[in-house]
């Protein structure tokens, strides 16, 4: 069986090694990776495929940065290429980026069948670049692998029983095995020199932060403020602002990090401030108290028992948030650890 994969973006790298992982021990399987070249600084790909053992891509259309439909475009017309020199029995995508919907449109067209992995999640904002991408890959896909029950419901709810099959979240295997590699390979000590538990781990990259330069101030006014320094792995679309932002010397802002230098991070960390999908739900995996800086979250599950609150950008309610200190207990709601081979098996069947 020929399944092609498609990644481009940080956190799809991260999903991919694991399930590539499992894939390899399937000799029947050969999987082609084309890495679209969403994301291409050294810091946001080429570390993980090195440090996290993924099979080289053995294409990389280098895309780039652009314009939404521009950067999808490009995409479209390269991975159509491929598929149709290859005509693989899957097309596999991840998530909900840009090139997770050009992977998808391109395979729909030439009815390759496409296997969605982490379906069926929605924030209902449908201003969100990530929502059209979700919604769209979700309906033209043949699988659709649900990380959660939730996810399973809202698929039901938008008549896509038949496709949904309920795995667990790979980025909760990711962890779990990746977590051990961390504990190993990568000391605190060698990132930062804030002893253990005396900082609170940040990331910011969401579009409609970045955008807006209101939104961003407040959160790094916030930041500016917490009473222990901020770790800021800072995503080179951020960086690119920050000029323009007033910050106090409490943000420690670094360039971003490996994936297990990130585990490092946040397995010290006291806290977590994040836009980020993956963060917030990491945050929730190593049972870390978690605000989200967005108006809304696509893993609800997360909120239960003060773990993670959604508190947007307004300074106020950021410090307020960060500062409860009463948690219950964790119900396990992203399967066993075992969704990369759940969704192979499936592929296979
Ligand atoms: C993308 C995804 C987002 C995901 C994030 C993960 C879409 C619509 N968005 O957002 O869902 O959470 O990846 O990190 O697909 N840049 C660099 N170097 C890089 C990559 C990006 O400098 O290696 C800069 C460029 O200025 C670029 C900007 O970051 O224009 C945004 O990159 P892009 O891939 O378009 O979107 P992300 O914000 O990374
Ligand atoms: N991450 C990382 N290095 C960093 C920042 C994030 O390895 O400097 C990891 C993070 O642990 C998570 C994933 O990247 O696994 C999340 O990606 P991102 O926040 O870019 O995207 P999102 O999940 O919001 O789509």
């Amino acid at each position: 069986m020929k399944i092609v994969t498609i990644v481009g973006a940080r956190p799809q790298f991260i999903k991919a090694a694991t399930v590539s992982r499992i894939v390899k021990n399937y000799p029947d399987i050969r999987e082609i990776i084309i890495h679209t070249g969403q994301h291409y600084d050294n810091n946001m790909s080429d570390i993980f495929f090195t440090e996290l053992g993924i099979p080289q891509p053995d294409v990389n259309l280098g895309v780039g940065s652009g314009s939404h439909g521009a950067q999808t475009a490009h995409m479209l017309e390269g991975i159509e290429k491929i598929l149709m020199a290859e005509k693989p029995e899957w097309l596999m995508v991840y998530g909900d980026t840009n090139s997770t919907i050009a992977g998808a449109l391109a395979a729909a067209k030439l009815n390759i069948p496409i296997a969605h992995v982490e379906a069926g999640l929605r924030s209902f904002n449908r201003t969100m670049p990530e929502e059209i991408n979700r919604i769209a890959t979700d309906h033209v896909s043949n699988v659709l692998f649900a990380p959660t029950q939730n996810a399973m419901n809202l698929l039901a709810s938008e008549g896509l029983t038949d496709k949904a099959i309920f795995t667990g979240d790979v980025m909760y295997d990711s962890i779990l095995y990746y977590s051990k590699m961390a504990a190993e390979k990568c000391s605190l000590s060698k990132i930062t020199d804030i002893e253990a538990g005396g900082y609170y781990l940040a990331t910011v990259h969401r579009q409609e932060n970045t955008d807006n330069l209101h939104n961003l101030q407040s959160i790094f006014r916030a930041f500016s403020e917490l009473d222990k320094p901020v770790i800021l792995p800072l995503h080179p679309r951020t960086r690119k602002l920050i000029e323009k932002i007033k910050y106090s010397s409490n943000i420690r802002i670094i360039d971003p990090v490996g994936y297990l230098e990130m585990i490092t991070l946040l397995s010290n960390s006291h806290k977590v401030l994040t836009d980020s999908g993956g963060l917030q739900k990491e945050a929730f995996f190593m049972k870390k108290p978690c605000v989200t800086l967005r108006e809304e979250t696509e893993w609800i599950e997360t909120l239960e028992d003060n773990w993670n609150f959604v508190v947007g950008t307004n300074y106020e309610k950021i410090l307020g948030k960060i500062a409860i200190t009463q948690f219950g207990d964790q119900k396990n709601m992203f399967g066993d650890g075992h969704a990369a081979e759940k969704i192979v098996e499936s592929l296979l069947r």
